[in-house]
């Protein structure tokens, strides 16, 4: 409802602004149309005003506080390489007085705003940011951005442009505080600035939640000072399987890490963004690299390769030996040190049981800590770092396995099976973030016809699908919908080696997720949504974003 009477003010304002220079209503119609502004996400409520608003070499930027300094800076380079207007940034004192943009803080919209909302008022000379809170000021900088020509995203100066916007009141909440993207680099290493380009563009989504996969049977990628041999060792495999035969390798050895230089850059840069870095440190299963430089941690022994094939495999933590915990504590030590994040991923997906089945060390933890099966020795394990964890102020994610057994006391569980994991958790009073494969599985075919396609590790998940997900399930009363943090596309890498492929799965089927957990409920028009995406999609090619354009026939 919310969203039907915003396009309604919308498009009635639209014309208002058209009647006063023409009278043919199909003219004013078209007018509207070329002035309405295509933002992805869409806010919630936007209210277009007479005249239009234009950038101009005089332009300065005021900023109210030094506290915020920083995101006058942030502007400044999100304008000038394009326009080459060199604008003053004015901060404290004189700020207000500025003609041009003013990025302005009251706290006492907090409660209207809350920490992510932001009022944008955009008139013929001057252009007001107004938040809460600098992250809703940050939001407010990336929709007056939209609303410039594409042309303003590009890195080199661009003449002949006319630098208008509509001038425009906005004000605008994001529904979910998880906005997130999760990118797996175990399967395949993405550089330091793939992962900056890619958190660049999260941020342009106003998404906020970097889950970054750091460890995989195929590759161990973190730098952890106390266990060196982790990324020496375990960060490199002798093969990848052919895309043509995934039974067969490809004879090339492969790896890649991060050291813990990297890591700290990385976490600055998206905290720039307003986007926290949550790690995803594998257990108990997912750990063959581990285990290649580890072999005693496992049940059998050993000796292990870093994994050349995808697929799940059957070596996993043991359980039974208290080494498996102390390493992880000496792992866990250096991640917490890292990334400040209230979270840490524990994984807890795929950890098949076999190894634990035959192992005596695990048949005694079960029989010591009166366990009924291996599944509840999944969850002690889980249960066991979530203590830990709690203990240095961290809260654990999980996958939705570790509901499996027992729930661990304070654990977020992030749905993939389905959402059924994710009803079941909030049932429970469990924090919970969805991730459905059968709306958030980027790495999957967008086209039915996936003849030209680059690969994909299979199944169909086309944009308009992850458009309709709907990440609050009616089977949830509203009490138990508000454990719903939000939710993620995911980007496993199996068949991703490239930055460029990568780019080409996550858009435009990103800004349909950034869409579904930024806008109201009921934005969900697919054909409005695409009109408006083909003009984001315009900006995303200045941006140079190798994004898959929508065909009619996906
Ligand atoms: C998963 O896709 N195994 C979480
Ligand atoms: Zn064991």
């Amino acid at each position: 409802m919310q969203m039907f009477r915003t396009v309604c003010v919308l498009v009635l304002a639209g014309m208002s602004f058209a009647a006063v220079s023409s009278n043919p209503s199909v003219q004013d119609e078209v007018v509207a149309d070329e002035i309405t502004p295509k933002l992805i996400p869409q806010p919630r409520k936007v209210e277009l005003q007479t005249g239009k608003h234009r950038l101009t070499p005089e332009f300065r930027i005021g900023v109210e506080s030094r506290q915020f300094a920083q995101l006058g800076k942030y502007l400044r380079s999100r304008l000038i390489l394009a326009t080459n207007y060199d604008f003053d940034v004015v901060v404290g004192e004189g700020w207000s007085k500025v003609s041009g943009l003013r990025l302005h803080i009251d706290e006492r919209l907090l409660d209207t705003l809350g920490e992510e909302g932001y009022r944008l008022t955009v008139s013929k000379r001057n252009a007001e940011f107004l938040a809460a809170t600098p992250t809703g000021l940050f939001y407010a900088i990336q929709t007056y951005c939209q609303l410039l020509p594409p042309e303003i995203g590009a890195k080199s100066v661009q003449r002949g442009i006319d630098w208008v916007a509509p001038c425009i009141k906005i004000e605008d909440v994001p529904r979910f505080g998880w906005r997130g993207m999760m990118l797996d680099s175990g399967r395949h290493f993405f550089s330091v600035d793939a992962i900056k380009a890619f958190l660049d563009q999260m941020a342009r989504h106003k998404m906020n939640r970097f889950h970054w996969h750091l460890t995989e049977d195929q590759g161990w990628r973190l730098a952890i000072r106390a266990e060196p041999k982790l990324t020496e060792v375990g960060a490199r495999r002798s093969e990848t399987p052919i895309l043509s035969d995934r039974n067969n390798g490809d004879g090339q050895p492969y790896g890649g890490f991060y050291s813990q230089e990297d890591v700290r850059e990385i976490v600055a840069y998206a905290a720039e963004r307003h986007i926290m870095v949550i790690p995803e440190i594998e257990m108990p299963g997912h750990c063959q690299a581990a285990l290649a430089v580890h072999p005693e941690l496992s049940c059998t022994g050993g000796p292990f390769e870093v994994a050349t094939r995808w697929g799940v495999h059957r070596d996993v933590y043991c359980a039974g030996t208290d080494e498996t915990f102390h390493f992880l504590a000496r792992v866990l030590t250096e991640v917490c040190d890292l990334f400040p994040a209230p979270y840490v991923h524990i994984g807890g997906d795929e950890c098949p049981k076999d190894r634990w089945k035959d192992c005596e060390r695990c048949q005694k933890r079960i029989a010591d800590e009166g366990l009924e099966d291996e599944q509840e020795l999944q969850a002690w394990f889980i249960q066991r770092m979530e203590a830990w964890l709690n203990a240095r102020d961290r809260q654990i994610i999980g996958w939705d396995e570790i509901l499996e057994g027992e729930l661990a006391p304070n654990a977020t569980v992030m749905s993939w099976r389905g959402v059924q994991g994710g009803i079941a958790a909030a049932k429970q009073g469990h924090d919970v973030i969805m991730s459905p494969t059968s709306h958030c599985y980027l790495d999957y075919f967008q086209s039915k016809n996936t003849e030209g396609e680059p690969p994909a590790i299979g199944g169909y998940l086309p944009l308009k699908t992850v458009y309709a997900f709907e990440p609050i399930p009616a089977e949830l009363t509203e009490d138990e919908g508000k454990h719903i943090l939000g939710a993620q596309g995911n980007v496993w890498t199996e068949y991703i080696a490239t930055p460029e492929h990568m780019e080409y799965m996550t858009w435009p089927r990103g800004c349909a997720i950034a869409e579904r957990v930024w806008s109201a409920k009921d934005v969900r028009d697919f054909d409005e949504f695409s009109v408006r995406l083909e003009a984001h999609l315009a900006r995303m090619k200045v941006l140079g974003v190798n994004f898959r354009a929508p065909k009619a026939t996906d």
